[in-house]
């Protein structure tokens, strides 16, 4: 193993660069962007982790443990959540937070000490923060500015648009103008696919290309039913993100008479599980009809909040909102996917040589709900040990045959008579049927009609989007159907019960190819 090209350059995949050109490789990262646009760059309320583990000197002792951040992850993932990538997450994640310090991200300290705060389901204060809601873009140019220092060659505002799979090896990747990069290895750190839905936390760049380039190139990929949709977002163009960490602090949800309505809807109020409160606040934005719920941080003061979170203060005022004096309106936006590419504990997909982790790629770790802050945490602690896997001379087939089943084989070939996919039809459609909640009528019907649209010809990086967009969708909809029960974020209307007998993750793969090389 001499070089790995690694696609994406959020937390995850400027991890796995940096450990990969310190163990002697040849790495080549190529993103589509601005080396800092990336879901990781907008990440707001901070990183989970067990304080206590950490060797910084300023870390606190809080009482918390190793394994109270497991069963806190392994109660969100609603008994989908694999007990040894969780255990991984929780007992690497302190030294990973150790490695991004020593990498330049300043967290947040008082007085030397690491400042922490409270998030949903947590049953500690561990979640650090820096730039007080802008975790992420500290994690960001930190990381960039370490790449740059390092011998990675980077390709920025570069599109990948396939992979090069020969004689089921991975060899590189294929790029919008036709030309091919090779490498020993490709490491997929594409992130997420908020660009599914009209209304999404995330930037334009998450728009799934990592899961359908594996698809199309013979990967299994899984739980793709599972998408999290964020409780508060600003109800105004951008949707910008009201952090949970707000409601960490102490902010109610107030509906249009000023009542706290999730007090009678769950004993833990407004840190209810994020499925919980979404559903809550569609709900009631329903029997409101439609006008959105309101978040009261007045009691905190415009003085703290401006502090704590300049960057939604500063968002808020953008929208014309005074949050210190008035309520401001929020809605659930598209947020986080569960799902992604079937990996080992090592980043392993089914294809040889090709390698997922971050938001892309799917470990088992975050089941059918992720716990607030476990991401960025996944791609510090993941994209480590992506590099260690890939180095390591294990069997190149990573898997035994028990996860495989049920699988949903998807036909990735379009009608030639099919209509050409709009990427707002797409968007509507998989709000409307695939959002907050489902039913096997609106699924049947979402399916159906995905079914009679085309990708364009590939001309440029948006039709490229477009033509993943639209394999994924039709991805989300056959799992959505498939699973015919409710758990974590896949909540079907028709089967409102968890079923014991269905705690099993699902997979799909390209029917047109062996699901396993
Ligand atoms: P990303 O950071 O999304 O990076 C993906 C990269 O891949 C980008 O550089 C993109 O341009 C590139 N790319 C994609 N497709 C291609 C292609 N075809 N060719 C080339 N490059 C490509 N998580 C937390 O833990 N704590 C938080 O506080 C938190 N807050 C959040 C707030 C917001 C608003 C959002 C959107 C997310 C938040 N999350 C949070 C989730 C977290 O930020 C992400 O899950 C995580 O950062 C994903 O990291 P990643 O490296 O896997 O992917
Ligand atoms: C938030 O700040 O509410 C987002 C945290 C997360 O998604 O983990």
């Amino acid at each position: 193993m001499n070089s790995i090209i690694v696609v994406g350059s959020g937390v995850a995949g400027m991890t796995a660069a940096l450990d990969a050109v310190e163990a002697g490789l040849q790495v080549t990262v190529i993103s589509k962007a601005d080396l800092a646009e990336s879901n990781t760059r907008y990440a707001q309320g901070g990183v989970a982790v067990v304080i206590d583990a950490m060797v910084d000197p300023g870390a606190p002792r809080l009482g918390d443990s190793v394994e109270s951040h497991v069963t806190d992850t392994l109660t969100a993932g609603a008994g989908l959540s694999d007990p040894d990538t969780v255990q991984v997450l929780c007992a690497e994640g302190p030294g990973a937070i150790d490695e991004l310090i020593a990498r330049g991200v300043a967290f947040d300290r008082h007085d030397g000490q690491l400042s922490h705060g409270l998030e949903a389901a947590h049953s500690y204060q561990r979640i650090l923060h820096a730039g007080g809601d802008a975790t992420g873009a500290a994690i960001a140019y930190a990381l960039i500015d370490r790449l740059h220092e390092s011998s990675a060659k980077v390709l920025e505002r570069t599109t990948v648009v396939d992979l090069v799979v020969e004689d089921g090896n991975c060899v590189g990747v294929r790029l919008l103008d036709g030309s091919k990069v090779g490498a020993d290895a490709v490491v997929l750190a594409t992130g997420g696919a908020g660009q599914l839905f009209p209304y999404s936390t995330n930037p334009e760049v998450a728009t799934a290309d990592g899961i359908a380039m594996g698809l199309r190139a013979g990967a299994v990929a899984s739980d793709l039913e599972f998408y999290q949709f964020h409780p508060t977002s600003l109800s105004a163009p951008g949707n910008f993100l009201v952090s949970e960490a707000v409601r960490g602090e102490g902010a109610h949800l107030i509906d249009a008479e000023g009542r706290r309505f999730m007090l009678d809807l769950h004993p833990d109020a407004e840190l209810a599980p994020r499925d919980v409160v979404a559903r809550a606040i569609a709900q009631t934005m329903k029997s409101q009809n439609g006008a959105p719920v309101r978040l009261d941080a007045t009691h905190l003061g415009a003085e703290f909040l401006a502090t704590r979170f300049p960057n939604i203060d500063a968002a808020c005022r953008a929208q014309g909102f005074d949050w210190g004096v008035e309520p401001v309106p929020v809605t659930p936006a598209a947020h986080y996917y569960m799902g992604g590419l079937r990996t080992d504990e090592w980043g392993r997909t089914s294809v040889r040589g090709l390698y997922a982790v971050g938001e892309v790629a799917c470990n088992g770790l975050q089941g059918a709900n992720r716990l607030a802050s476990n991401s960025l945490l996944e791609g510090a602690v993941y994209g480590a040990r992506v590099i260690e896997g890939l180095l390591d001379p294990a069997p190149a087939q990573p898997f035994g045959d028990d996860w495989i089943e049920p699988s949903v084989a998807l036909d990735l070939a379009d009608p030639v008579d099919g209509r050409e996919v709009n990427r707002s039809d797409l968007q509507q459609l998989m709000w409307d049927a695939a959002g907050l909640a489902r039913t096997e009528v609106d699924l049947q019907q979402a399916a159906a009609e995905l079914a009679t649209w085309r990708a364009g010809a590939v001309s440029d990086a948006k039709s490229a989007e477009d033509a993943n967009l639209l394999i994924v969708a039709r991805a989300v909809v056959a799992s959505a159907l498939a699973r015919r029960e409710s758990r974590g974020g896949h909540f079907r209307t028709d089967h409102p019960d968890t079923d014991p007998a269905q705690a099993r993750h699902s997979a799909v793969h390209h029917s047109g190819v062996m699901a396993r090389a």
